[in-house]
This record gives C-alpha cells, sequence and structure tokens, in this order.
C-alpha cells in the first residue's frame, strides 16, 4: 500500500483532524511507503499573513510528531519543498474540466453564500490532484470532507491516463466510519470555519470548560435516548475505552442522566486520552532544530519521488523532462 496525505496548517489541529485523518496516518504508517504532508500552498487561500503562515506550518509539524507519527517509518514533509508538485498541478490543469471544479463543494458553497471566490479556491482540488498523484500512492486516508477531492483527482488521472497512455496510479480515499465526520460543539461538522471546534493541544483547563458549555436538547432527566446521533455521546465515544463506551450507552437507554454527569465524563475522558501526547508536544517545541531536521530529510525523500512522477507525466504530454 502507497499512503499520501495532507493537512492544512490552517491553525489549531482539531478532534475532527485527529480522529478522521491523524489516527489513520498512524495506523498506516508502517507501510511500504506513507507519506504526510503539510499543505501550505492549499493553506495561502485562507491564511494571508506570512508569520502566521510560517508559524501555523512549523508548529503543526511539531502536533503530527507528537501525535505518533514516526519519522523512521513515514515521510513527513512540507508541500511547498517540493516544487514539482506545482509544475504537475498546471499540467493537469490542462485537462480539467470548468465543470468539474464548479461542482466543488468549497468552491460552490462560497458562491451560494456570494461571497467572493478566487481562482485559488476554485483550482485548490487540482492541487490536491497532483500532491497524490505525485507520489504514485494508490491510499489516501481522509475524513468524509475530502471525499469528493479524492474523485476528482481520479478523474483527472482517468482523462490523463486515457489521452496519454498509462501515467498515474489510481488512487482510493481511506475513509474510517466511526470517525468520518466529527461532529463539533454545535453538533455541526467540527471546522474552523464553523468555529465549533476543540483543539487536540488545549490546555486541559480550558478544554473543560468549553466541553461543559455544549448546548444540549432539552430532554427531561428521566427520558431515555438513542446515544449515536448525540454530540456528548459520540464525542464521548471517540475519547472514551470501550469498556466506558459501552455502559454510557446503555445509561442513555436507560435514561434518569443529566447532561452536566455527561460532559464531566466526556472532560474526564478527553484529559485521560489528551494527556500523553500534549506532554510529548511540550518535549518536542523544545527542539526546533530536531523537527527541522525531519522536515528537511522528509522533503528530500518526497521531492526525489515526485521528481520521477513528473518526468513521467512530461514525456508522455509532450513536455520535455
Ligand atoms: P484539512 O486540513 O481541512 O483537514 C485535514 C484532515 O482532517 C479531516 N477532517 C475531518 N475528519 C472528520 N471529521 C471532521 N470534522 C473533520 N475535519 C477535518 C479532513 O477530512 C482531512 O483528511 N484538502 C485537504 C488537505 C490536502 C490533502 C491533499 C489531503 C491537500 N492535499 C492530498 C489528502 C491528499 C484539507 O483541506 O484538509
Amino acid at each position: 500500500m502507497k499512503v499520501l496525505s495532507g493537512i492544512q496548517p490552517t491553525g489549531a489541529i482539531h478532534w475532527g483532524n485527529y480522529f478522521g485523518a491523524i489516527q489513520q496516518y498512524i495506523a498506516l504508517q508502517n507501510n511500504e511507503q506513507a507519506f504526510y504532508f503539510i499543505a501550505n500552498l492549499h493553506a495561502l487561500n485562507q491564511v494571508r499573513d506570512a508569520a502566521k503562515l510560517h508559524e501555523y506550518t512549523f508548529e503543526m509539524a511539531i502536533d503530527l510528531l507528537a501525535l505518533g507519527l514516526d519519522p523512521n517509518k513515514a515521510t513527513l514533509f512540507v508541500q511547498s519543498d517540493v516544487p514539482e508538485i506545482s509544475q504537475l498541478c498546471w499540467i493537469l490543469l490542462t485537462g480539467a474540466p470548468m465543470g468539474l471544479l464548479e461542482r466543488c463543494v468549497a468552491y460552490k458553497d462560497k458562491v451560494a453564500k456570494g461571497q467572493p471566490a478566487d481562482a485559488g479556491l476554485f483550482t485548490y482540488p487540482v492541487l490536491q490532484a497532483a500532491d497524490i498523484l505525485a507520489y504514485d500512492s494508490d491510499t489516501v486516508p481522509v475524513g468524509a470532507d475530502q471525499v469528493q477531492h479524492i474523485e476528482v483527482c481520479r478523474d483527472l488521472a482517468g482523462s490523463f491516463n486515457h489521452q496519454f497512455g498509462q501515467t498515474f496510479v489510481m488512487p482510493k480515499a481511506h475513509v474510517l466510519e466511526a470517525s468520518a465526520r466529527v461532529p463539533g460543539t454545535d453538533g455541526e461538522k467540527m471546522s474552523k470555519s464553523y468555529n465549533n471546534t476543540l483543539a487536540v493541544f488545549e490546555d486541559a483547563k480550558a478544554q473543560r470548560k468549553q466541553i461543559m458549555r455544549i448546548v444540549t436538547d432539552s430532554r427531561p432527566m428521566d427520558q431515555a435516548k438513542e446515544p449515536a446521533g448525540d454530540v456528548l455521546y459520540d464525542l464521548f465515544s471517540l475519547v472514551a475505552p470501550d469498556a466506558d463506551r459501552e455502559s454510557m450507552a446503555a445509561l442513555y437507554r436507560r435514561g434518569g442522566f443529566g447532561y452536566g454527569d455527561i460532559k464531566k465524563a466526556l472532560a474526564d475522558a478527553a484529559e485521560k486520552f489528551w494527556a500523553e501526547p500534549r506532554a510529548r508536544r511540550a518535549e518536542l517545541a523544545a527542539k526546533p532544530d530536531q523537527v527541522r531536521q525531519i522536515l528537511g530529510d522528509g522533503a528530500a525523500k518526497a521531492r526525489k519521488k515526485a521528481a520521477e512522477v513528473l518526468k513521467r507525466a512530461q514525456k508522455a504530454c509532450g513536455i520535455p523532462a
């Protein structure tokens, strides 16, 4: 299996990022090839402040390492350190149908809200396709929101292969059903743009406060409730051990519980679950040179592979390589 995925450095990493994608990065890092990168070129669409983009990019590397990404197994790098991606993106842009990109949700939503969208947002899925195809990846671990982009990538690869001969490997999205769409504190998909995130590297006390403020329904105390689909239960089931999850589900079905107690149980489980990575993060943050070295080594490895695939694509379509 050849695995690849990317994450945008647009601010603090949240539970949705971890359970939807990063836990899969870690689980799949023993594969023949695992490439994980920090998508700073994509983030430039949103982060329009040079110092912030620098900071978020480096902090994201520390976050991923603290969560268990092992540079001895997987290759970790920054997207812009592989300029071949932008070259490959151009080649793919030349065959990308407008209609296909117009149907992509990020762009469509912005236009529907009457907000101005730029060409960077419009062509975002093509850059993502270049990311995936440049490493001959066949497996892309992501949350459900990215599946459409992987489909666009498959369309672009398929039509290039059809026109110019077999060049690109067909990738597949790898989505974990149980955490494909982690809810935020308001029940919508957890997302920075909805302002409903729980940050992974949050101070435990501050996170407890956030959890206690989650708005719940006005169900009477004695009434039983189906656990799945309830925000508190869904979040609890991500961070609690299996046995606790089962007893919590039984409690919901029995009724007679108050949401205050559930919130407390959720905050306790979260504090336990994140304690280790939070401690590890503090250690790594004190060794920035080591992190820089990991990113430098990763970029060299990634570039080598991307250059090989770019050359193949250039040759196929008649550009001197
Ligand atoms: P990004 O930075 O928005 O999110 C990173 C990963 O986190 C997942 N995710 C979620 N999963 C479940 N529930 C949620 N609430 C939730 N929120 C975020 C996302 O699905 C994603 O896997 N376009 C990508 C970055 C990218 C990329 C790539 C990914 C650029 N090139 C190539 C894969 C392959 C993005 O915006 O992810």
